[in-house]
């Protein structure tokens, strides 16, 4: 079991309204370790009712919540984020428990967390308005920012502290309550914060964290009249259908959906920090996020130099589980994710491509994906149409730069898209013409909380972080105020 030093946080209840309940359904949320398959908690089942109850508690704490001076609300988020500072171990080891992650990339996403709550915290202070110059002295147009009201939030198992962390934040620092839905493999890390929402002094209700019965709570979340928005990361598939069950009650929403990142390499490159740039990106997690680099891109003249530097540091990666000193990549979040990885590679490799660098299942256990390398890739092949979601990259020569463009844009999503090249022009001329909401130039690790994190085409729309994060969870009202000559 976890040695933590605040037990208290391994909590194995739902946080309903302000208090920690039980269910009385039949059914139980089963938590493992995917590095080992040990039992780790079992929670008791949420499911139509709780999230019912959860949304009117939401509404009826909002309304006081509202009217708290943003100074207050920066207040307790503040000391939010020093709780989360002063138990970043224990969440990350909590983290890496349950979802697999490296001890030390799970302390980062605390940190990462944090980061967002600290950020939401300052923005809180700056939700200004505006006044514009009326049509007429006799009128003036005044424009407010308000709380959307009760929002609802489903958050996915490959982040599951940072995710839920950067919707909480704006969420709570616009004047909004929010109801929440962690993915069931990885709840805990959800309830762990929830325990330090609790400590912190916030309103009774405002936050809720529900685990169970995933349709019923998330129909309930899409569906009800009194939730006026749903934030949502995930796949693509679900957000679709969540999209469409908002539809219903017109609700606001967020969606943070799938990529398929291309990460271009051009011959006018530093190569050695591309090949750096490539592992981090490709390997953050297993290569289980949706900013992680798929399709790599490499020109003619220094395809044969980057693909020797890349294998040789692939070949270096250490697999294991979280916990253990030096790992660098722990398993996939359960079986079925790494069977999937693995079906993607042996549909290449059946196709045409070729292995230098992994490939199989590891002997650690069945969770566990090599880090694989594979080339002669062609733009058809799955591995190279659909986004991984694991440790596996995909790479491609090209010539020039317009062939380059018209496959790296080739694709139904558009979340991250990363290219290296030491040419001015080329950067300006390449960086306008992705289709991708985030583009990192000469650089693959571009997630924090001061940026706009955010998609266009089917990876969804609304942005997290940064001044415009605030904006998703705040309504603009026109004031028009008449009758002022004399
Ligand atoms: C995600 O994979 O959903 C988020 C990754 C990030 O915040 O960098």
């Amino acid at each position: 079991m976890l040695n933590l030093a605040a037990p208290e946080l391994l909590r194995t209840q739902l946080f309903l309204a302000g208090e920690w309940i039980s269910t009385a359904h039949s059914g139980r949320v089963v938590v493992t370790n995917p590095a080992n398959n040990e039992r780790l908690a079992e929670l008791p089942y949420g499911g139509r009712e709780e999230a019912k109850l959860a949304i009117e508690a939401a509404y009826q704490a909002q309304k006081q919540w509202a009217n708290v001076p943003a100074k207050q609300r920066a207040a307790l988020l503040m000391r939010l984020h020093a709780a989360m500072l002063a138990h970043q171990d224990d969440l990350a080891m909590i983290l890496t428990a349950e979802q697999g992650k490296p001890l030390a990339e799970a302390k980062g996403e605390i940190a990462y967390g944090a980061s967002y709550v600290e950020w939401f915290a300052e923005e809180a202070k700056r939700l200004y308005g505006d006044v514009i110059p009326s049509l007429s002295n006799d009128s003036r147009i005044i424009v407010m920012k308000q709380p959307v009201g009760v929002v609802s939030a489903i958050t996915p198992w490959n982040f599951p502290n940072a995710m839920l962390a950067r919707k909480i934040a704006p969420a709570l620092a616009a004047g909004c309550a929010i109801v929440c839905k962690p993915a069931n493999a990885t709840p805990l890390s959800a309830l762990a914060l929830a325990t330090l929402i609790d400590r912190c002094g916030f309103p009774k209700g405002l936050v809720s964290v529900l685990v169970g019965n995933t349709q019923e709570i998330g129909h309930e979340l899409t569906t009800h009249p009194w939730v006026r928005k749903v934030t949502f990361t995930g796949s693509t598939a679900v957000g679709k259908q969540l999209l469409a069950q908002c539809a219903g009650t017109v609700k606001r929403t967020s969606m943070e959906l799938g990529g398929n990142a291309p990460f271009i390499v051009f011959d006018d490159a530093d190569v050695d920090a591309a090949v750096r740039a490539a592992v981090a990106s490709k390997f953050r997690n297993a290569g289980q996020t949706c900013v992680c680099s798929d399709r790599f891109f490499i020109q003619a003249g220094v395809y044969e130099a980057f693909v020797a530097k890349f294998a040789d540091a692939i070949s270096r990666l250490t697999l294991g589980p979280g916990w253990e000193d030096g790992v660098d990549i722990g398993p996939l979040v359960n079986e079925t994710a790494a069977n999937s990885v693995l079906e993607l590679i042996e549909e290449a490799v059946a196709s045409g491509a070729n292995l230098l660098a992994g490939g199989k299942r590891s002997l650690l256990g069945d969770c566990f994906v090599e880090p694989t390398l594979l080339v002669n890739v062609t733009p058809g092949m799955r591995v190279c149409r659909e986004e991984s979601f694991g440790p596996v990259a995909a790479v491609m020569r090209f010539e020039t730069e317009q062939d380059v463009m018209a496959l790296a844009n080739n694709v139904e999503v558009g979340l991250a898209a990363y290219f290296f090249s030491e040419n001015i022009g080329r950067v300006w001329r390449v960086a306008e013409a992705l289709e991708f909401g985030m583009v990192g130039i000469n650089e693959a690790i571009i997630s924090n909380a001061a940026a706009p994190f955010g998609g266009i085409k089917q990876s969804g729309h609304g942005r997290e972080g940064s001044k415009y994060g605030l904006d998703d969870y705040t309504e603009v009202k026109y004031l028009c105020m008449g009758g002022l000559s004399s």
